[in-house]
């Protein structure tokens, strides 16, 4: 059993951040252990910003959806003041939750007793409570976390001293600037499913150009060979996100059976932007996945240490779902996506079997495994920067 709260462990984490020749991945225990996860959730997950849906899902006022993130439920509502919101579902009285699923609403009643909240989150009624002695409706509030929107997609923050994400993600914008995804045409639509593995399976999986001609291999997904990605040099020390590209065989290559974009290219795409994929991602919880007509995007919501819910969706071009024939064309873009998805949820389900297991190992990289590193980065000095406070907090002196 890996002892993990020391500082061999945490100094040991620095291979795994040194360039990618020499890199090794992450301990095994970092995806395994349940305290583990308990830390991540802690140190990172408390105080970063997590994306959680897209602004299309919030449309008029008193539409809302939830989720859970680390076990933390919350709900997103679009205020009648016309302000994005996002708090806790806990209610105030006896922690039943207020609100599930999505919907449009004027306030939130939390079924058990009948406490009733405002879209902001004010207690607004709390049936026959006037004998309840210092009990003022105006004190109790839903806690409200902060809220961002970054390219129409919703970032919610429970640290209300967490520093804004955009500045952050420059870099990353600039590269998707030509998709105008805050216009993409989108849907409700969202398949969403929980998977028995750690977060980090998933997010590495999404980020893994090595295996795209390997594990995929086969004429729909050989459009975009492994060894045709390339990485980017530019991306700021702080940056929040990141991305890669990968050339493809021709202009606008798409995975489904003709090969080719089916649905309207992004109009204001470049012909550089026109050959190839790009891969966004923002930890720890956005992924896109970016051809020329189609972005499909995954939010990953983790759980437990080895649970985790993913959303998936997609985005196209401005106006493309009135162009004729949209959804049958979307359907075989969708079909062709489940099938590779498919062989990824394999891979997914049997790693944790290999990283539970004695022979588990931190292995090497491939030069076209470099987005791996760009998430180690991200982990890394969060991590050895929460074990130092950690210690701090156990021997103040
Ligand atoms: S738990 Fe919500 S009103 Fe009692
Ligand atoms: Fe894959």
């Amino acid at each position: 059993m890996t002892k993990i709260f020391n500082d061999a462990f945490f100094n040991s984490l620095d291979s795994s951040i040194l360039p990618v020749d020499e890199a090794e991945m992450l301990p095994p225990a970092c995806y395994t252990d349940a305290n583990f996860f308990e830390f991540e959730k802690e140190h990172i997950f408390a105080h970063e910003w997590l994306c959680v849906g897209r602004k299309e899902w919030v449309e008029k006022p008193g539409d809302y959806f939830t989720g859970m993130h680390m076990g933390e439920p919350f709900v997103v509502v679009h205020g009648r003041d016309g302000v994005i919101r996002a708090m806790s579902t806990v209610c105030q009285h006896r922690a039943m939750l207020v609100a599930e699923g999505h919907g449009n609403t004027r306030t939130f009643l939390c079924p058990y007793h009948h406490w009733a909240y405002a879209l902001d989150g004010q207690l607004i009624g709390a049936p026959a409570m006037e004998r309840a002695c210092k009990f003022d409706k105006a004190d109790i509030k839903l806690p409200n976390f902060k809220v961002e929107l970054w390219l129409g997609f919703i970032f919610i923050n429970l640290d209300e001293n967490a520093a804004p994400l955009a500045p952050r993600l420059e870099k990353v914008a600039e590269v998707l600037k030509n998709y105008d995804l805050e216009n993409a045409d989108t849907s409700m639509d969202i398949e969403e499913q929980t998977f028995p593995w750690n977060w980090k399976v998933m997010f590495e999986n999404n980020n893994d150009g090595y295996h795209a001609n390997r594990l995929h291999a086969g004429p729909v997904h050989d459009i975009a060979p492994s060894d045709l990605c390339s990485f980017p040099d530019d991306l700021p020390a702080d940056t929040a996100g990141y991305y890669r590209y990968n050339a493809t065989v021709h202009a606008d290559a798409s995975f489904n059976p003709t090969l080719h974009a089916l649905l309207p290219v992004f109009p204001k795409l470049t012909d550089e932007d026109r050959n190839r994929l790009l891969f966004a991602n923002v930890p720890p919880s956005l992924s896109l996945i970016i051809r020329s007509d189609l972005v499909a995007f995954i939010i990953l919501h983790a759980n437990t240490h080895d649970t985790i819910t993913a959303k998936r969706g997609w985005l196209a071009a401005p106006g493309a779902k009135q162009t004729p024939l949209f959804e049958e064309k979307l359907a075989i873009n969708l079909t062709t996506s489940a099938e590779i998805a498919a062989q990824d949820i394999h891979v997914d389900e049997l790693i944790p079997y290999g990283l539970r297991s004695r022979f588990a190992v931190r292995g090497r990289y491939s030069w076209q495994e470099r987005a791996q590193l760009e998430f180690n980065s991200w982990l890394v000095p969060r991590y050895k920067a929460a074990w130092e406070e950690m210690k701090k907090a156990q021997d103040p002196a």
